[in-house]
């Protein structure tokens, strides 16, 4: 089945990326020859979807395959190729996304895109590789959303040579943090 899975590496103070762009802080902290995941991300997308700041700040990216960005925007005059733009419901978008592809859906950012569909469990997994790196802000992990869910830890690896720590959760559906255990109710005969 296909699964909406996203992944963002972030600094322990909860930060993304910084407003001028450089992504220095956490390029340095990557070793060669650690993989963080990349490779099997790679092997599992089968559509991309990304927000339009994420687009921005990475040059028009082109992921190979069918990549939706989100925006509130006409997309610009020059668009890689598989790539379009979307405008509208993200529950809706997720469905057409699940149906357009047999493997996997990758969300790729940024904070306030993945804000939002977290926030309408929208994602089923969830990774975030923490860098052993403060960034000096600017750009939080979930942007100005701040969704309460319970998570469930399924996979943690340490990259020694790094410090980097990739930390995997699954995500219930409408699972508040601090809900109380339903009792069963009483049998009346
Ligand atoms: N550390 C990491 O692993 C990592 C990963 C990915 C990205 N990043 C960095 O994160 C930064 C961008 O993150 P971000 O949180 O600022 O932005 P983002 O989530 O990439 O994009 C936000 C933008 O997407 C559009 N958007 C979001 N929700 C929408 C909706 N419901 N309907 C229509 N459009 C919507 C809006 O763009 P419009 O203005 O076009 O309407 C909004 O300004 C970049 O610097 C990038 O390099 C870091």
């Amino acid at each position: 089945m296909t699964k909406v899975f996203a992944g963002m590496a972030m600094s322990p103070d909860g930060f993304i990326a910084r407003n001028d762009g450089d992504l220095s802080w956490l390029n340095e902290t990557m070793v060669k020859g650690e993989d963080y995941g990349f490779a099997e991300s790679l092997r599992r997308t089968g559509l991309v979807i990304v927000g339009a700041n994420t687009y921005r700040a990475m040059a028009g990216m082109a992921a190979g395959v069918k990549t939706y960005v989100v925006s509130h925007h006409p997309p610009p005059a020059r668009l890689g190729k598989n790539v379009s733009f979307y405008s509208g419901d993200l529950g809706a978008l997720v469905a057409r996304a699940r149906a357009e592809t047999d493997k996997d859906v990758c969300v790729f950012g940024g904070g306030n895109l993945l804000g939002q569909l977290i926030a309408l469990d929208l994602v089923d997994e969830l990774t975030v590789s923490v860098a052993p790196a403060l960034a000096g802000g600017d750009i939080r992990f979930f942007g100005d959303v701040a969704p309460a869910k319970r998570l469930r830890l399924a996979d943690c690896k340490r990259f020694p040579a790094s410090g980097i720590v990739v930390l995997t959760y699954t995500l219930a559906p409408n699972r508040s943090p601090t809900a109380a255990p339903t009792k069963p109710k009483p049998k009346t005969s």
